[in-house]
């Protein structure tokens, strides 16, 4: 129970990964804010995790993340429930396949408001009440693909290299007040399933380059966020930890 009484808000928290990301932190003894848009899924994750530990140790709160108002609303409720925010998990992200000649400039704008923009306003948002702790923990969800590239997601991989130079410059300038800055950057999570031809093909291409021979799970991510979260880490700081069974070495 290392994350025991600390409070975690994970945005994008009601879906995918970050609805894993939730249940382990609970698992682990965290109070967990499950902010996100779709916030009838977060409602009823908050309600899955309070059922299982059978004590209100999670809250749901919609947030649309590229909002200042929703963000700053989303900390007010972190204490008003739970007194601290300890860790911020910036994981809500959007990732659509588009070639660049069809990317316009609002769709551009979009993706990088929710996946860069978001991390800027959420980490404003809970700053003020991390600064008073005189501690906190930042943790922002990148990709394996800054490092390689990818066709037809430049605005998605853009904004998530600019939260590689967001977390390295923000941990140099808050580490004076006691708060850490750090990134994962996850390989592709493939789901379990049955896979069209396609899809098998482009499964077994990632997993043959990876050094680990299997398809990442949700599950493979978790440790090295718990980790992230817990006094554990409290010298790690700047640090971009890549998780994709060894696909690309940074
Ligand atoms: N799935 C992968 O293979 C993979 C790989 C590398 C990185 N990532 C990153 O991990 C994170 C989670 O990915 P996922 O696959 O679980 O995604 P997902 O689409 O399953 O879930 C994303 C969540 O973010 C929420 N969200 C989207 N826009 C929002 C907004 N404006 N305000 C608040 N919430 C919003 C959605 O409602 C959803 O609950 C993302 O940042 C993604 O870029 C995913």
């Amino acid at each position: 129970m290392k994350l025991i009484n600390k409070t975690v808000i994970v945005t994008g928290g009601a879906n995918g990964i970050g609805r894993v990301y939730a249940a382990h932190l609970c698992s682990l003894g965290a109070r967990v804010v499950v902010a996100d848009i779709d916030f009838e899924n977060a409602e009823e994750t908050a309600a899955t995790l309070n059922e299982a530990s059978r004590r209100p140790i999670a809250v749901a709160v919609r947030v649309d993340v590229t909002s200042p108002e929703d963000t700053a609303r989303m900390s007010e409720v972190a204490v008003e429930n739970f007194g601290t925010i300890d860790v911020l998990v910036n994981n809500a992200g959007s990732y659509p396949h588009v070639e660049f000649e069809d990317i316009d400039y609002e769709a551009w704008r979009r993706v990088i408001q929710i996946n860069l923009d978001s991390v800027f306003l959420c980490s404003k948002a809970v700053l003020p009440i991390m600064k008073a702790q005189g501690k906190g923990k930042i943790i922002n969800i990148a990709t394996n693909l800054v490092w390689v590239g990818l066709p037809a997601m430049v605005h998605y991989i853009t904004a998530k290299a600019g939260i590689v130079g967001f977390t390295r410059s923000l941990a140099r300038e808050l580490g004076g007040c006691g708060i850490t800055v750090n990134a994962i950057a996850p390989g592709a999570v493939i789901p379990k399933g049955n896979y069209s031809d396609e899809s098998r093909s482009r499964v077994d291409m990632i997993v043959n380059n990876q050094c680990v021979k299997r398809p990442q799970q949700p599950e493979d991510l978790v440790g090295t966020l718990a980790y992230l979260a817990s006094d554990d880490s409290n010298f790690v700081s700047g640090q971009i930890i890549t998780v994709d069974g060894g696909l690309t070495m940074h």
